[in-house]
């Protein structure tokens, strides 16, 4: 793969994370989360609208990964009024997946929390997202709870992680 460059998001980017988003969630939802609730969630999620408020949002860190190509892949943590953030997104383009793609957007996901003194990282993911699990507890997450969201209709078993962000 040619040489990741991790930056922050501008709205520009908007039309490309869409494009990852859409590919991504078809690919790791497939047999988890209902077409519905998938195209409802994208729809309001993934919105130019949503996409660029997010990025342009004071209590959002939103980063992207790119080749001197194309986009591969992205991540957002919103800061919490308790001093911790939560990993809201974090996606790849499925067939650049498993080449350190997504260590590198945590990482910098990471270094700007630190820099902004959050004090520790949740993330919620589907309980049946078993790489997106193996790849959290691989990069040190702990498994920290349990429960169901509703997602448009659609009731989704999820479990949540936490890591502190080291000094
Ligand atoms: C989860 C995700 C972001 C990981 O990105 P990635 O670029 O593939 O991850 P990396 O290559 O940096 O992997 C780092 C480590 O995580 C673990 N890991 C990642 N994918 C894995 C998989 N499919 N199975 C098992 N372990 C995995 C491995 O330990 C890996 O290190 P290794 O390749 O040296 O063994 C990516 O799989 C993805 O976009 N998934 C779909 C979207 C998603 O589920 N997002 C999370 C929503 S909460």
């Amino acid at each position: 793969m040619n040489e990741i460059r991790i930056r922050p998001a501008r709205p520009a980017d908007a039309p490309a994370i869409q494009s990852v988003a859409r590919d991504s969630w078809s690919d790791v939802y497939q047999e988890v989360i209902s077409i519905e609730a998938q195209r409802r969630a994208l729809e309001h999620w993934y919105s130019t609208n949503a996409l660029i408020a997010s990025i342009q949002s004071a209590t959002s860190i939103f980063v992207v990964a790119e080749t001197s190509r194309e986009l591969l892949g992205f991540a957002q943590l919103n800061q919490l009024p308790d001093g911790s953030a939560d990993l809201a997104r974090i996606y790849v383009l499925p067939p650049n997946q498993r080449h350190g793609v997504g260590a590198a957007l945590l990482r910098a996901v990471f270094d700007s929390a630190r820099n902004n003194r959050v004090s520790r990282i949740t993330v919620s993911v589907a309980k049946q997202n078993k790489r997106a699990r193996s790849f959290y507890e691989r990069s040190g997450f702990s498994l920290c709870g349990e429960g169901s969201v509703d997602l448009f209709g659609f009731s989704l078993q999820e479990v949540m992680y936490e890591q502190p962000v080291e000094r």
